[in-house]
């Protein structure tokens, strides 16, 4: 086991880490520090039967958040209910998961903050179970096993030796930095190995003057969690971004441009096997950009306007052609428009989100066609939707193969 260089993938991941009533608990309360220092925002739900073993207060303070423990208190309801706990996860932990948890999770039960918060996941679950050697080697703890793995929940561990009730056996909680390098894996899933990965991001920028330009609102932030999941997900990436206040993903080549035909040619310059046009390119730029600061006067003044070229129908018609995937920000009919420009431009895969309640916003609602299909993506972070938009381009890819 090595908790050796995966950890970056945790950067600013949601974790929403459980601690159930045993006595390696604490090793839960170091788990949450660790999780902490590798970057992750953690939110840790106790049962009652953790919190006879480890105080919230101790976890409150290793996380910087209020320990949530109780379903039916109105008021951490109002602050954080149950089900936005778990729409706001990215993962969910549950470290050390006791004998009783798991049989309660096997049942689909919702008696408590903890299970109800899985039971109404969108995100994966691991378990990582802590309890003595016979405990665990049951029949019934077994066949909870079964049930859970069958619902793909992942098991971290247990672990063998010796136990804190003198027992020798399976059954101990994995250690910290093992759990640590475990979900970390979670978010490192291989699926566009070997791949050359170009993504657009961000708005370009078209000169009227030196100092006056062209541009639009886009922030720039799902180009950047696109790269930064193609580039969890093993490609290598290349980000060509307009000008945006958003720190370059880890791990990325990030080639900034400003305007349209700067864009175009930085993509051009690049082999791309997987092309994904995010930007919001501007659409026109002034015909003949003045080589001086512009006086104002008291006339009106009227710029001439021509088209920029566009970048992904250029990509597109390149060869070798690669896997050329548009976002199309819609303000009606979105279906119709997303799949004319999938057909006009000769996409592989169309993005299609409504433009007034996407812009600059942290989370999104999309619709995905690709020729032959297509699917709708719920409301979420845009993490989670690029983590789930390059999950679906790597099926594509798949299937195309
Ligand atoms: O035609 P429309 O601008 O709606 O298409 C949007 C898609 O095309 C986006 O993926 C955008 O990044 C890309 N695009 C481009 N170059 C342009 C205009 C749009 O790459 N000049």
């Amino acid at each position: 086991m090595t908790n050796a260089p995966v950890q970056h993938s945790l950067r600013n991941k949601h974790i929403l880490l459980g601690l159930t009533g045993s006595i390696a608990a604490y090793k839960g309360a170091e788990l949450c520090r660790l999780l902490t220092g590798a970057g992750a925002e953690v939110r840790v739900v106790m049962t009652e039967g953790a919190q006879e073993f480890i105080t919230p207060l101790t976890l409150q303070s290793l996380s910087g958040h209020r320990v949530h423990h109780d379903l039916l208190d109105a008021e951490a309801e109002a602050a954080m209910g149950h089900i936005e706990l778990a729409r706001w996860a990215d993962l969910i932990l549950v470290a050390p998961a006791s004998a009783n948890f798991l049989a309660r999770l096997a049942q689909g039960e919702a008696s408590d903050l903890l299970t109800a918060v899985c039971l109404a996941r969108r995100c994966p679950l691991a378990v990582a179970p802590a309890m003595n050697q016979a405990m665990w080697s049951n029949a019934a703890t077994q066949a909870n096993l079964q049930r859970l793995l069958a619902t793909a929940v992942r098991v971290f561990g247990p672990a063998s030796g010796e136990q804190a009730c003198g027992d020798l056996g399976l059954g101990r909680l994995l250690e910290p930095a093992e759990l640590l390098a475990l979900a970390s894996a979670e978010f490192t899933s291989g699926a566009l190995a070997d791949l050359r990965v170009v993504v657009t991001a961000g708005p370009t920028r078209e000169a009227i003057d030196p100092v006056r330009y062209l541009s639009n609102h886009s922030s720039g932030k799902m180009g950047y969690a696109i790269a930064e999941a193609a580039s969890e997900a093993g490609a290598e990436v290349t980000l060509v971004s307009g000008p945006t206040a958003l720190a370059p993903p880890d791990r990325c080549h990030v080639v900034p441009v400003q305007s349209a035909a700067d864009m175009l040619q930085a993509c051009q310059a690049l082999q791309a096997d997987v092309f994904i046009a995010v930007a919001a390119v501007a659409d026109y730029r002034v015909a003949a950009p003045a080589e001086h600061k512009l006086k104002k006067t008291d006339a009106a003044l009227t710029l001439t306007l021509e088209r920029t070229p566009d970048i992904l129908a250029t990509l597109a018609a390149s060869r070798p052609k690669p896997f050329c995937v548009g976002f199309a920000a819609e303000t009606q009919d979105i279906e119709t428009y997303a799949q004319q420009k999938l057909l006009a431009k000769q996409l592989d895969m169309i993005v299609a989100n409504e433009a007034v309640t996407t812009f600059g916003q942290d989370d999104a609602t999309v619709a995905v066609f690709w020729p032959g299909g297509g699917t709708t993506l719920p409301r979420q972070s845009k993490q989670q939707l690029a983590r789930a938009l390059v999950t679906l381009i790597a099926d594509r890819l798949a299937a195309r193969r």
